[in-house]
């Protein structure tokens, strides 16, 4: 039996032969074990999945060819730190091949999840905003009109100061309204220089904090160009830089005021369960007092802000135009560092 195309497979795949022993492995198996196929091929099973159980089930598994799912099986073994994965096991007949062991690790599973859950939970809120706005924006014209209008009739213009303040808020909520249905014009496409982004990007936030940011470059220049729409993607990476140099400005004197962007390939990236072969990542890391713990892990949700007269549109900008590139923003942070990770498949 051919297993070539196991290989290319990231669930870790173990087939056994009747008598328990390893008949093949693939690769993302030698990995996520820790064993080198050559040496193995021959061996109990146990000797690869160190579980002590799982022997038992896997015979009575063999003898009634029945299959069984273990969601939270802990591998721990002499080679490795301890392993908590998920394990399908299925029985075969194909010749020698007896029965077929998937795992994964649940880290990676959780994470995957996590992922799919968080950009259709973000498509949601993007859906609410939007009607929301509108249902906002339309009766405010009519507001601002008419206080106009009613301005004109006042005889005592000391009546104004009132009109003027229906005028200005209605303009302000206007504004702020017209900043949450912006990310609609078509996207236009075009190779893009990550780089060339990330340059201009620096350039910017350079002239507008002239205080003292370093702005670190670590480029992978031999990364190929992208498929997307460059002022989309300028946007969602100044205001990622932009928050860090926020960050960092509001350090105290002497401090260091650093912000690093990384650029590097990522291969076989999972986003919102879809699989790319290559990604490009793109690390905004900075060294200022981290997110605030009590706004973590709503800052992608739009109007969340932690700083006084932030309009909290910044991140949830970034994360709609990435998206818009099948690519997601992560995030890790603690004081001292913080880290934006963008990742963005390549064709
Ligand atoms: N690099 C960072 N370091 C610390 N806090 C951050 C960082 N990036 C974002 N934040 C927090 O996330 C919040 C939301 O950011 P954003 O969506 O850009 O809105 P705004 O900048 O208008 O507040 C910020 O107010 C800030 O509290
Ligand atoms: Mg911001």
């Amino acid at each position: 039996m051919n297993y070539a195309g196991l290989d290319l497979l990231t669930t870790a795949v173990v087939v056994l032969d009747r008598g328990l022993a390893v008949l093949y492995l693939n690769s993302a198996a030698e990995q996520l074990l820790s064993v080198n196929r050559r040496t193995i091929i021959g061996h109990p099973a146990h000797e690869v999945i160190p579980d002590r159980e799982l022997h038992a089930k896997l015979a009575q598994c063999l003898a009634e060819g029945r299959g069984f799912m273990d969601p939270e099986l802990v591998l721990a073994g002499p080679g490795h730190a301890s392993l908590n994965v998920s394990c399908t096991v299925t029985p075969l007949d194909a010749g020698e091949a007896q029965l077929l062991i998937e795992l994964r690790p649940i880290e990676q599973q959780l994470r995957i999840e996590r992922e799919a859950q968080r950009v259709s939970q973000a498509q949601a809120n993007r859906e609410l905003i939007r009607n929301l706005a509108h249902e906002i924006k339309n009766p405010l014209g009519g507001l601002r009109g008419s206080a106009q209008l009613l301005e004109r009739e006042l005889d005592r213009p000391e009546l104004r100061e009132y009109t003027q303040v229906i005028i200005k808020e209605a303009d302000r909520l206007q504004a702020l309204m017209g900043r949450l249905l912006t990310p609609h014009r078509p996207p236009q496409l075009s190779m893009v220089n990550i780089h060339e982004v990330c340059e201009r990007v620096r350039s910017l936030i350079l002239a507008e904090f002239p205080e003292g940011i370093v702005i670190l470059r670590n480029y992978d220049v031999s990364l190929p160009e992208l498929l997307g729409d460059k002022e989309q993607l300028i946007q969602a990476v100044l205001n990622i830089v932009r928050n860090a140099a926020q960050a960092v400005a509001t350090l105290p004197a002497g401090a260091r005021r650093e912000i690093e962007l990384k650029t590097s390939v990522a291969r076989h990236v999972t986003i919102a369960k879809s699989r790319h072969k290559l990604a490009l990542e793109l690390q905004v890391c900075d060294s200022g007092p981290g997110i605030p713990a009590h706004i973590r892990d709503k800052i992608f949700y739009p109007l969340v802000s932690g700083r006084d007269g932030g309009s909290g549109l910044g991140l949830t900008l970034a994360q709609t135009f990435v998206q818009h590139h099948e690519g997601v923003v992560e995030v890790e942070s603690e004081p001292g560092r913080t880290c934006f990770r963008i990742v963005l498949p390549l064709q």
